[in-house]
């Protein structure tokens, strides 16, 4: 078969299982490993106008449109359901995250007490079923009104409200939440929402972006919003550690988005692309939190529009973290694109100096291929080339059409989870620090880039035709109970019947 062939069968032949370690269960993963799922504020909570939340950039990217109106699950009226169906699937651990503009609604100054409440409710909740709460801080969601006032991450007063918004959520939250992570897929953000305008805050600039943004720069903003997330990361990890990790005792993290990338020859030039595109996509942000500065690469080909740390600022970047989280779906396969480097106006990816081809499948076959080698090669090479910093794998799963009529049949979901968790495994066996692995997502709720409520990640379906959004097991949530639980889990294993949850 050909190379092509077989690139194409790859992608193309979604459910067939390629599980290398033939069976495994949970007994298999060293003592105190986590198994969860997780979920964000803006995705799952609902009640997006009430108690006294306001607007966050995210907000607008489930406005109605086309006839559609979204239909979040309500978890802000439903958590003590949610947490129940938690502890009944055995997870170890929720991941979710608070919502800025719902507990300081204006990005700054006063809290508000029923955001308070709602959080110490769900965490309350969920240390009362013996789940660990993991939080984000910032899950793509900043205040619409710090957005307005002086463009958000685009400026450098970012840094001061986000860390005085953490330290609230570090006074009021930290005596039971002991895992913190500050930012979200930071260097998806950056480039989503700055270089191509893809997702909030919708900026870019001709001639790049997949839009004609009304506002923003894709040549320099990346980089500064990419900067203005580390120094806002690093001086919020000194605030824990200097003001509250000696009493609380929780650790604090920063979140990555990842994939691999797949060799097509063994060049030394692919070689070459590969190392680049790596340096882009990890380096980025992992080189200044591990080494104090941006890879060379990047400031060779960016020049002076990726902003320099001072000496402060590197220290103070340098070893700022205690895990990092990673999400992880699918992979790419990359071409050298030398001629970029010659445009007088680059963006990102023009840096870059390569195209990347992220692979995806099309409805109604499952969204992503299962290749779980890319989650081993990632784990792989965050262990040789960052010192195998401690790991939460904070995202992984498979999207699937929502059919009212198969809901609840998602068997490629389940081959997907398997695989994945197996590759997990096998690094673990390999060496890596991988110490969680959290679904993506506990729930369906609204995602991004896709019609809403017509696609998810879910490991529960929500009825939205039932005014009370009744939630149901699909057979991957009985599936991971069942693991969770200490079932074996081979290739062949048969999903229990719906009555077992
Ligand atoms: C952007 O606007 C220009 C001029 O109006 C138009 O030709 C182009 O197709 C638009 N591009 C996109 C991606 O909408
Ligand atoms: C973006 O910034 C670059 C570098 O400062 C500048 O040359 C370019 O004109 C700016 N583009 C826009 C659309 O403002
Ligand atoms: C296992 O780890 C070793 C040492 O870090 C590394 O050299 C090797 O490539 C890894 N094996 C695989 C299959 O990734
Ligand atoms: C799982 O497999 C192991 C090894 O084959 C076996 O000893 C054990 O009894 C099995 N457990 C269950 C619950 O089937």
């Amino acid at each position: 078969m050909s190379r092509v062939c077989l690139l194409l069968a790859f992608v193309l032949n979604t459910s067939v299982g390629v599980l290398t370690v033939e069976a495994f269960s949970r007994q298999d993963f060293p003592t105190g490993f986590v198994f969860g799922a997780g979920t964000s504020a803006n995705q799952v909570e609902g009640a997006a106008n009430e108690d006294g939340r306001t607007p966050s950039i995210w907000d607008s990217s489930f406005a109605p449109s086309g006839g559609i109106t979204p239909i979040p699950p309500d978890q802000y009226y439903k958590y003590k359901e949610d947490v129940q169906l938690m502890a009944d699937t055995g997870i170890d651990a929720y991941r979710f995250s608070i919502s800025w503009s719902r507990l300081i609604p204006n990005g700054r100054g006063p809290v508000n007490p029923k955001g308070l409440q709602y959080y110490n409710n769900l965490i309350n909740e969920l240390i009362s079923h013996g789940i660990q709460p993991h939080v984000t801080l910032h899950h793509n969601d900043l205040p619409l009104a710090l957005e307005d006032e002086y463009g958000g991450w685009v400026n450098h007063r970012i840094v001061k409200d986000f860390m005085a918004y953490a330290d609230v959520c570090f006074r009021e939250f930290g005596d039971r939440v002991l895992y913190w992570s500050t930012v979200n897929e930071a260097n998806m953000f950056s480039t989503g929402g700055y270089d191509m305008g893809a997702m909030a805050p919708f900026r870019c600039s001709p001639p790049f972006g997949i839009k004609n943004c009304s506002r923003g720069n894709s040549s320099t903003e990346p980089y500064m919003v990419a900067h203005n997330i580390l120094l806002a990361h690093a001086s919020t990890a000194k605030l824990y550690r200097l003001k509250y990790q000696n009493k609380q005792h929780g650790l604090i993290g920063f979140i990555i988005f990842t994939y691999a990338i797949e060799r097509v020859t063994e060049s030394k030039e692919e070689d070459f692309v590969i190392q680049r595109v790596n340096d882009f996509n990890f380096g980025w942000l992992l080189h200044p939190l591990v080494f104090g500065d941006y890879p060379v690469i990047m400031k060779r080909n960016a020049g002076s529009r990726i902003p320099t740390f001072t000496n402060y600022q590197s220290e103070l970047v340098k070893g700022s973290f205690d895990f990092i989280g990673i999400l992880h779906y699918s992979y790419s396969n990359v071409k050298d694109n030398p001629d970029s480097l010659t445009m007088q106006l680059r963006d990102f990816y023009a840096d870059m100096a390569a195209t990347v081809n992220y692979h995806m499948t099309k409805e109604p076959l499952p969204l992503l291929p299962i290749a779980p080698w890319g989650l081993r090669r990632v784990l792989e090479y965050i262990k040789e080339v960052y010192g195998n910093p401690p790991i939460y794998i904070y995202e992984n799963g498979q999207g699937l059409t929502l059919n009212s009529d198969s809901a609840l049949d998602d068997i490629p979901r389940i081959d997907y989870l398997r695989e994945h968790i197996g590759a997990l495994l096998e690094a673990l066996r390999n060496g890596s620090n991988t110490r969680g692995y959290f679904v993506w997502s506990f729930i369906d709720l609204l995602e991004l880039f896709r019609k809403p409520n017509k696609f998810s990640f879910g490991l529960y379906h929500v009825d939205l035709d039932d005014p009370d959004l009744k939630r149901y097991p699909k057979k991957s949530a009985l599936w991971y109970s069942n693991f969770l639980k200490g079932g074996n889990i081979t290739a062949l294993d048969v999903v229990p019947k719906l009555s077992s949850v």
